[in-house]
């Protein structure tokens, strides 16, 4: 049998080893003369090949067992099973080669379970909504999950904290935290690539990890936060400065009529008369704020009722008639015959097309008219939610359309995108004076927001402008 890699000077000096006793007691025997020279050299001759082949082959099988761990332990990573030499016919060598298989098999099982929890762990600092950093002793980044990834890029674990978040005052923060200091949160506004404010929270780990981990620092985006305080702020100061004016012209007109004019009767009729209007502009105002208010509170609430929005808009048209032939004007109601029903709040969405036609007339050119189109909508507006039949895969629940159509001067490109914020007005002037307040179309956007409808404005400069609203149809 070939038994290869048997290193030869051992298993020589093994049988010289085992052999020289026997060689000692055949000298004695010789020299005692109890046996010949000859018997003995030829026993001790015998005796020893074989030992010796008796040692080879258990140093072979050694050997083998040897390699056979060698390659359990390079592979143990692998799922292959290292395959058992052949002619492994011993007991002994056999059982502790299924020994060794089984030590193989239990530190697999166990790094399987160690890379289970990493993958585990790791998935849940993923799926944590802000952007993570965990910052190593060193003061590099060692680990990010994805939505620092988004945020600051797929090359930051491995680099340092200055090269990936470049603000004094983080780094200082880090510094302190990472030299013993306590948890430590700073706002800072960074450019990513737009600039966006951010609190940044760094606190350290109760001990270092076995990584080399010491902290974490996790960033909150307060944008929308700060936006929303900016326009909360924005709106105080637009209401105060729209009732401060018509308050000043009343306490105005008030003195005089309490000092020089106080006998001025032609005069106190004139003043009574601008009185009336300017506190009739702060009715309208407050009853447009408590309006807005009110549909905010409600705007999450599905509408209940069920509307034929023909009648709507007849309503409607009634109600503005008299308006419009004021500005020598007409109001054409064009509503197809047998529209759906659509779920809404009737004096809701009176207000949304009163608001409208009252803009169309208000904006419009005199002796033009109005028109007012109710259709089955060919589109489903882009911007209209699309819950109930896309989910379900029923065919695609329909929408109606209302377009309020006028021949005024039309809007720039410009101020279309804003024309719903509050108190926004192309000419503050013109709408004052007119009696508007500002609030009509952000209303109107607040009310089709709770009829989950959508509002298109289309315009062209000196031809006029169309306000569509979009409002799905009613279920089942
Ligand atoms: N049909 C229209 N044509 C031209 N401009 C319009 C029209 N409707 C609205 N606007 C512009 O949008 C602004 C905001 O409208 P709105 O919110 O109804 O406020 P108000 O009518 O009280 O000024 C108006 O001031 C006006 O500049
Ligand atoms: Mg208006």
């Amino acid at each position: 049998m070939p038994v290869s890699g048997v290193p030869l000077r051992p298993l020589i000096a093994a049988t010289a080893a085992y052999s020289a006793p026997a060689l000692i007691v055949l000298s004695a025997f010789a020299v005692y003369e109890a046996i010949s020279i000859w018997h003995g050299a030829a026993i001790w001759a015998v005796l020893t090949a074989t030992t010796f082949l008796v040692l080879r082959r258990q140093h072979a099988a050694l050997v083998a067992m040897r390699r056979y761990v060698e390659r359990s332990a390079d592979r143990w990573s692998q799922a292959a099973e290292t395959e058992r030499p052949a002619g492994f016919g011993d007991q002994v060598l056999s059982d502790l080669a299924a020994a060794v298989d089984r030590l193989v098999r239990q530190t697999r099982a166990e790094t399987s379970r160690a890379t289970t929890l990493i993958q585990a762990r790791e998935m849940v600092i993923d799926a944590v909504a802000e952007p993570l950093l965990v910052l190593a002793r060193g003061g590099h980044v060692s680990g990010a999950n994805r939505a620092a990834h988004r945020l600051l890029g797929i090359s930051v674990v491995g680099r340092d904290l200055s090269e990936v978040l470049r603000h004094p005052q983080v780094l200082e923060a880090a510094n302190e935290v990472m030299t013993g200091g306590p948890p430590a949160s700073v706002e800072v506004t960074l450019a990513l690539p737009t600039e966006r404010v951010f609190a940044v929270r760094i606190d350290p780990l109760p001990a270092i990890a076995a990584d080399g981990a010491a902290a974490v620092l996790m960033l909150s985006d307060l944008t929308g936060l700060k936006r929303a305080e900016r326009m909360r702020a924005d709106f105080i100061a637009n209401v105060s400065h729209e009732l401060r004016t018509p308050l000043a012209s009343i306490v105005g007109f008030i003195e005089t009529l309490l000092g020089p004019a106080r006998d001025d009767t032609a005069a106190r009729g004139r003043f009574l008369e601008i009185m009336n209007q300017q506190a009739q502009r702060m009715a309208r105002l407050v009853a447009d704020l408590l309006s807005l208010s009110r549909i905010e509170q409600n705007e999450h609430l599905p509408p209940t009722g069920r509307i034929d929005l023909g009648q709507i808009l007849g309503t409607v048209k009634a109600t503005l008639d008299v308006v419009a032939q004021n500005k020598a004007m007409t109001i054409v109601l064009d509503v197809a015959p047998d529209l759906p029903p659509v779920p809404g709040e009737a004096d809701e969405l009176q207000q949304v097309f009163q608001n409208l036609v009252d803009n169309a007339i208000k904006y419009g050119r005199t002796g033009t008219s109005v028109t007012i189109t109710a259709r089955l909508a060919q589109e489903w507006h882009p911007s209209m939610p699309r819950t109930q039949g896309a989910s379900t895969g029923k065919s695609q629940p329909r929408a109606l359309s209302v377009a309020v159509a006028d021949r005024g001067a039309g809007i720039a490109r410009q101020h279309l995108p804003r024309l719903t914020e509050r108190f926004y007005r192309i000419d503050v002037a013109r709408s004052r004076e007119a009696g508007g307040t500002g609030l009509g179309l952000a209303i109107v956007k607040h009310i089709l927001n709770r009829h989950r409808g959508a509002l298109a404005i289309d315009s062209a400069e000196g031809q006029g402008s169309t306000f569509t609203v979009y409002l799905p149809e009613y279920p089942g």
